[in-house]
């Protein structure tokens, strides 16, 4: 437990536990992964762990290329969700094996839309990495293809992820218990 900006804050999942599971999780995907391979990272909340996984992939042989995809989830949890592209890749995904990388799949709407934004454009195959799962929230029929660790159905930050912009900083992944 400890405290930044007056909040306690919780670890859920340690420094040394996700670098081993992203270690894991990269050599799975260089274990199926062809030479050309261009990760798409979903900003702002997948910065932190695409970070660390495209290094981890280097480690396991693996010399992607990188984007990223910044995507609107706004209304996403509810039933009239969408999803917008704030800002796009600046490659051409036609022909490529796409590895899209996100923070959370929850309700699986973002991340659908992003797979289905890519194959309509013509990528050969489009992967999905997460670090965490939150499976309880699904609503779109959608899985990943790679996932970090099964998620509590709690709101999670740290490591990337925020509340209200705040928390991205933390090294680990936590949950905010309570106010100071
Ligand atoms: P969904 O899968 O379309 O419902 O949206 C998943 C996105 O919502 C993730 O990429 C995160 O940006 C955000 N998100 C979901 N749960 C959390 C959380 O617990 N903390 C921070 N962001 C979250
Ligand atoms: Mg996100």
């Amino acid at each position: 437990m400890i405290t930044v900006r007056g909040r306690r804050i919780e670890t859920l999942f340690g420094e040394a536990e996700i670098a081993g599971e992203i270690d894991r999780l990269a050599r799975e995907i260089a274990a199926t992964t062809t030479d050309d391979l261009l990760v798409v990272a979903v900003l702002k909340g997948s910065f932190v762990f695409a970070a660390d996984l495209i290094r981890a992939l280097h480690r396991a042989g693996v010399a992607p290329e990188v984007e990223f995809i910044s995507l609107s989830s706004y209304g996403a949890g509810t039933e009239g969700g969408e999803v917008r592209v704030l800002r796009d890749v600046e490659t051409d995904v036609a022909g490529r094996t796409v590895l899209m990388i996100d923070d959370i799949l929850e309700s699986g709407r973002t991340i659908r839309y992003a797979r289905d934004l890519m194959r309509s454009r013509g990528a050969l195959r489009v992967e999905i990495a997460v670090l965490l799962d939150k499976h309880m929230r699904r609503k779109a029929d959608i899985e990943a293809d790679y996932v970090g660790f099964a998620c509590p159905d709690r709101f999670v930050v740290g490591y990337g992820m925020d509340v209200g912009h705040a928390f991205r900083e933390l090294p680990f992944v936590g949950e905010v218990v309570e106010a100071s």
